[in-house]
Formats: structure tokens, C-alpha cells, sequence
């Protein structure tokens, strides 16, 4: 702390991260306004990335709720929380697309999709910075990471990617450029390499396409020793060649690392850095202090700010985690549980009563004491009608033991109904934390099959930080509850869910395959020049032996996995009975400059009332480049009662229906469009409309 205040005092620290103690932060920013001879408050920066002690579902969780006001939220109260320790800068939203589940960091993502990122990513900003940053409680968004990390080869962490500027611009940067029209005032460059100029010396990305192009006026900042990596990456041959590429191609701050301070001075002197790239730099950084309203209040003052983990709090990490829950089957109706017709319920398995668990990854503040377990939540709930019986049976996710098994067996075979709680621990998923395997770790799958053995009716309660292969337990349970790591309040949501105080609602926002080789596997793929159907994907058994290789009616797909995921995007289902009928177009054709409203009827034949994430997707059957199969267009959340009929409207513009063309400038193309609504991304209501 001397050397801090040493160097703070020298007008030689600007930032500082991860210190968190609001008194010492006091004190630091009254050295830097008191002491140094500029008398410029500092930043405080650190990663708040779904919740500070009261945390959120994993951002991927968030991005299942299809809803930004729920994300939203979620930020608002992470930024409250945070500014009461005296950050007043936070490492989120993470909005590279992903679609790799292998990838650790696909936790801390929105997802595979770059309309639900973008719309997702501008909530959150929203969320964090408020309508005003430099009010008390808001704080200053960073979206991240600039660009393509989500693609990184193989889902290993940190690997290099090589995207097609087409594609770049079509998928990856779409949540940022939503990020920065929705203020965001920061942003992180990548770690990662793209096509060979890694992305923290890319001035593609950070001078033609973020200051030319968006007219972003706030900062980037590096990655953590992003800089000085660059010659690690191969790039340039010392820390001073790093220096050079880096602030030439826009990175304003270095985060960690001393390749600036230790080497712009001379590449200044020297001439090779002109002056000014520094003063931009410096003012990029000056605006968004401005902006944060540090020059006229630097100092914290927590008693002004709502308590940790107070009701508001809780109700939003509760409703997040609610709404971000996915049912992935529920067959013969198995859930809800009726608390009434049922004696004892078993709850076995290792995240079941995981306080640490179930936050999820990167949660440096989160308080595991704060979570409530859904085994807590379920003995509350039903505890005085329903014998609730716990066996943790496995150590942790990954323990290969069977040793607990037996009396999980005969816990279960004595009660009424098993949730079983299976995932994957927190420290499996987030950064440099990939998986090559990515089905339930260590003896889970056994020990889902020596349950199903007893012949009770078994239902998943599956917490994780990625998609997971389920293939190898889907048909030995009957229902399954996708719950991510829900964060805080993912207990009494769980148990909301299981006996039906609520429905399930959350919808996938990225692909589960059925075997990881089918990865990377995403609903908005190219249609091929041989799109498979079942009738020509034959699997590997169903192969005449002896047959003979051909080029005649060969379809795109695996031999061994076919060509569907085993839960498409978008699907979750409900304990409401959806239907959807109707579909109308307002006119067959539309022109630049017009709209087109697409609409259909929902009807809830079920007797509950629930939540549905209505969406749209659309094809665009012909463009100067291929366009998706589908491309997911609209969503809304809808609530309907039972035996109630809804009109849902989406109405597009053509420049929704814009996209990076052939000469690399956005626009709508003229032609046929098909349009889908459905419950999700395999919806077959089928219209279509012609742009004309
Ligand atoms: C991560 C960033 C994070 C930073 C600071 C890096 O390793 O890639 O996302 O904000 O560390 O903790």
C-alpha cells in the first residue's frame, strides 16, 4: 500500500484493481485528489460478473431468461453492491459469442446467439451504468472481450481463432456494437490471436471498426498482461515492440501489466509513437472519469447505498434464477411434484446442498453464505408435509466413488420420488477452465443408473456452467430441470420449480449436443450445398456392410451422431401446454423503408398459467453471401392463463433484416424470406414475406 501511495502521490497510477476495502479505497482516492499534482481521481476496477455478494445465475443462465429486464436487474443490483466496497468499474458484460461448450468461458457468455448477446449485452449496460454513471450506485460497464475470444479452437482457453471478417462482422461483433450504441464506457481487447494479429494489437478491430466506424468515444482497455503476451504470442520480439503495436492500434490503458510505463516514454522520444495517441488515450480515459462523476464526489460513502443482500437484491437474484431455468423433458408429466400426494422425496446427489457450488464461476465477492441450497429451500417448502431425505452420495461432481450408492438406493427406493442433484462443480467451468469431455463428470452417469434401478419415478436437477452431453442419461430419467449455477437464491427457485409454484420458463441460448465431436454445433448454421434430412442420414448401424462409397445422395452429417442436436436452441418446455396456430404476415411484400408485422395465436391448453418465450426466426433465402438457416429475429416473454389465446406481433424492419454482404457494407437484400414463431429455434409455423 506505501508503494501505491508512493506512486499515486507521483501521478504515476491512474487505476487500481481488485482492492475492495472502501476505507482503504477512501484513502487512495484522497491521495489522488489531494496529493498528486493533478488531483485526478482514480478508477476501480473489478470483476463483478453476475453479482457482487448477493450473485446472479451465471451470465449464461441470465441469457436463458430471454429477458433483459431480468438481466437488467441483475446488474443494477451487482452495481449497487459493488460501489458500496468503492468500485466503481466492472469487468462486464462478457459478450463473445460462443459456440463451443467445451469452452470454460461459455459460463460467463450470453450464449451462442448474436441478437439474444446483443440484446441481452444492452441490458446489462444498462443495468450496471444506469441512465446516469455518474449517479450514486451505478458504475462503469467494460464489454468484453474485443473480439472473437468466444471462438478460440477446440474451446481450449486462450487458443487462436480465425474468423472471416464476413463472419466477424455478422455474429461476433454485433453484441458490441449493441454494447457501445447502448453507452457502454469501456471496453477489454482480447486475449486472444485473430488471423494473426492478436486482438490486443488489432487496429482493425480498435481503430477502423470501433473509433472509424462506432464512434466509440469511451476507453479500451488491455486484458490482463495482454500487452507484454504479444510477443509471447509471436507477435513482436520484446516488451517494447509490444508497447509500440498496442498503443498504436487503440489500446488505451495496459490492465496488470508495464509495457506502457515502462516503454512510451522512449517510443515517444523516439518518435515512433506520436503524442498524440497518448493524449486520446488519456482523454478516452479522463471522459469516462468525468462521466462517472468522480472529479465532483471521489469518495464512497456506503451508508447511503441499500445494504448487502437486502430484499431487493434477493428478489432479483430469485427471479433471474427462476426465469433462467430450463425444463429439458418432462415425460408423462412427472413434474411438478404435488407436495399433497407424496410421503417422502429423496434428494440425492453432490450440488445439492453446494452453498459454493451453485454461485457459479467468477464470483471473487460472492458470499456462499448468502446461498440458499435447494435442499434448504425444499426442506422450507414442504418440509412439515414431506419426509425429505438427503444423501449426498458423491464427495464432489467429479469423485469416482460408488461407495455412497448403496444407501442412495435404498433412500431412493423407499421414497415417493428422487431428484437427483447432478452437474458439474463451479471450478469446472469459467476461464482456462475447458473440458474436452463435457458430459456429467466422475461416477454421476453410474449412479444415475443404479437410481433408475429402483424403478422410481427420477428427476435431474442438472447444475452446470456449460451445455452438457447428456446423451448417456436422457432416457434414464424422466424429467430434467437445466438450472446452470443459479446463484444465491438458486435453492427456493429450484424448489418453486420441482412442486410447481411456478413454471419452468428459461429457454436454451445455446445448442446441447448429443457428443461433443458434433461441436461446434448451433442452430443458425450455413444450409450446405447437401442439408441432411432423416431419410438420408443413416447411422452407423443401419449401414449395409459392404456398402459401397458413392457421390450420389450424400447429406451433411455425423454417422454416428446424425445431424440434430439432442436440445436445440431455444427449446424449454413449460407445465403449461403451449400451442401455437395462425400464423399471418401483414402483407406478402414490404419495401425498404416499410415494416411487416408477423404474428401468430398462443393458446395455453393447460391448466396452469405460465411464462413462454415467444420467439422469431427468419431465413433469407438467397444473399450475395449464405445466409443461417435461421436467424432468431424477435422474443417476448409472455404470460397466459389457462384456456387463454394470445396474439403475439413482431414487427420488422428492413434493417433488421440487414446483414455484412459480399462488399462488406450492411444492408437489406431484396427476395423471399421465410418466417417461423414458435417455442423455439425447430418452430415449424411457417409464413413468408418478399423484401422488395
Ligand atoms: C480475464 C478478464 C478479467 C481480467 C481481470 C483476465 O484474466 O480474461 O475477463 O476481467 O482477468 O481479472
Amino acid at each position: 500500500l506505501e508503494v501505491v501511495t508512493r506512486q499515486l502521490r507521483e501521478g504515476r497510477i491512474g487505476s487500481v484493481l481488485n482492492q475492495v476495502n472502501v476505507d482503504v479505497l477512501n484513502e487512495l482516492q484522497r491521495v489522488a485528489v489531494e496529493e498528486s499534482r493533478l488531483g485526478i481521481p482514480l478508477l476501480v476496477g473489478r470483476d463483478v460478473i453476475h453479482g457482487f455478494k448477493t450473485v446472479m445465475p451465471i451470465p449464461l443462465g441470465q441469457a436463458a431468461s430471454f429477458n433483459p429486464d431480468v438481466v437488467r436487474d441483475g446488474a443494477r443490483v451487482a452495481a449497487r453492491e459493488a460501489a458500496t466496497a468503492g468500485i466503481n468499474w466492472t469487468f462486464a458484460p462478457m459478450i463473445d459469442v460462443s459456440r463451443d461448450p467445451r469452452w470454460g468461458r461459455i459460463a460467463e457468455s450470453l450464449g451462442e446467439d448474436p441478437y439474444l448477446a446483443s440484446m441481452l449485452a444492452a441490458a446489462m449496460v444498462n443495468g450496471y451504468q444506469g441512465d446516469d454513471l455518474s449517479a450514486i450506485g451505478t458504475i462503469a460497464a467494460c464489454a468484453k472481450h474485443f473480439a472473437g475470444y468466444g471462438e478460440s479452437e477446440s474451446g481450449r482457453d486462450y487458443a487462436t481463432t480465425n474468423i472471416p471478417e464476413n463472419e466477424l462482422r455478422n455474429v461476433h461483433l454485433r453484441p458490441f456494437k449493441a454494447a457501445v450504441d447502448a453507452g457502454v464506457a469501456t471496453l477489454m481487447a482480447s486475449f486472444s490471436d485473430l488471423d494473426g494479429i492478436p486482438a490486443s494489437a488489432n487496429e482493425f478491430l480498435m481503430r477502423q471498426v470501433l473509433r472509424d466506424e462506432w464512434k466509440f468515444d469511451g476507453f479500451v482497455v488491455s486484458d490482463w498482461d495482454s500487452i507484454r503476451q504479444l510477443s509471447i504470442h509471436g507477435l513482436t520480439a520484446n516488451d517494447r515492440e509490444s508497447a509500440y503495436e498496442a498503443a498504436t492500434a487503440g489500446v488505451d490503458m495496459e490492465m496488470h501489466g508495464n509495457a506502457y510505463s515502462n516503454n512510451l516514454e522512449q517510443l515517444i522520444t523516439d518518435g515512433r509513437v506520436s503524442i498524440d495517441i497518448v493524449d486520446t488515450a488519456v482523454a478516452n480515459i479522463l471522459r469516462a472519469k468525468f462521466r462517472l462523476g468522480l472529479f465532483d464526489h471521489p469518495y464512497t460513502h456506503p451508508e447511503k447505498l441499500p445494504a448487502i443482500g437486502d430484499d431487493d437484491a434477493f428478489d432479483a437474484a430469485r427471479q433471474a434464477a427462476l426465469q433462467s431455468v430450463v425444463l429439458l423433458k418432462n415425460d408423462r408429466q412427472v413434474l411438478p411434484l404435488s407436495a399433497d400426494g407424496l410421503e417422502s422425496v429423496a434428494l440425492i446427489g453432490p450440488l445439492g446442498d453446494a452453498p459454493y457450488e451453485q454461485l457459479g464461476t467468477w464470483i471473487f465477492d460472492g458470499d456462499p453464505e448468502l446461498s440458499i441450497t435447494p435442499m434448504h429451500a425444499i426442506h422450507d417448502l414442504v418440509g412439515r408435509d414431506v419426509d425429505v431425505r438427503y444423501v449426498r452420495a458423491m464427495e464432489t461432481s467429479r469423485s469416482h466413488s460408488v461407495d455412497g450408492f448403496d444407501e442412495a438406493v435404498a433412500v431412493a427406493r423407499d421414497s415417493d420420488a428422487v431428484v437427483l442433484f447432478l452437474g458439474e462443480e463451479s471450478i469446472l467451468s469459467g476461464e482456462a477452465h475447458s473440458r474436452a469431455d463435457i458430459s456429467l463428470p466422475g461416477a454421476q452417469a453410474e449412479l444415475v443408473k443404479r437410481i433408475r434401478s429402483t424403478g422410481r419415478p427420477v428427476i435431474a436437477v442438472i447444475q452446470a456452467g456449460r451445455p452438457l452431453t447428456l446423451s448417456n442419461i436422457v432416457d434414464e430419467v424422466d424429467a430434467i430441470l437445466f438450472a446452470w449455477h443459479p446463484g444465491t437464491m438458486g435453492g427456493p427457485a429450484i424448489a418453486d420449480l420441482l412442486f410447481g409454484l411456478e413454471s419452468p420458463s428459461g429457454k436454451l441460448p445455446s445448442t446441447f449436443p448429443r457428443m461433443v465431436g458434433q461441436v461446434p454445433i448451433y442452430y443458425a448454421q450455413g444450409n450446405t450445398g447437401k442439408p441432411a434430412t432423416p431419410e438420408k442420414a443413416m447411422l452407423i448401424d443401419d449401414i449395409p456392410v459392404g456398402a459401397q462409397q458413392t457421390s450420389v445422395g450424400n447429406v451433411s452429417y455425423h454417422l454416428d451422431a446424425g445431424f440434430t442436436p439432442l436440445f436445440a436452441f431455444g427449446h424449454g418446455l413449460s407445465y403449461a401446454d403451449f400451442r401455437y396456430d395462425q400464423i399471418a404476415v401483414s402483407s406478402a411484400e414490404f419495401e425498404l423503408g416499410g415494416t411487416v408485422t408477423i404474428s401468430a395465436d398462443l393458446s395455453n391448453d393447460g391448466d396452469v398459467a405460465a411464462d413462454e418465450v415467444v420467439q422469431l426466426y427468419i431465413r433469407d433465402l438467397a444473399g450475395s453471401v449464405t445466409r443461417p438457416i435461421r436467424e432468431l429475429k424477435g422474443f417476448q416473454r409472455v404470460r397466459v392463463e389457462p384456456g387463454q389465446t394470445i396474439r403475439v406481433e413482431f414487427q420488422l424492419e428492413a434493417d433488421d433484416l440487414a446483414f455484412y454482404g459480399r462488399d462488406m457494407t450492411r444492408a437489406a437484400e431484396p427476395g423471399q424470406f421465410h418466417a417461423w414463431i414458435g417455442g423455439s429455434s425447430e418452430a415449424q409455423l411457417r409464413t413468408s414475406f418478399r423484401l422488395v
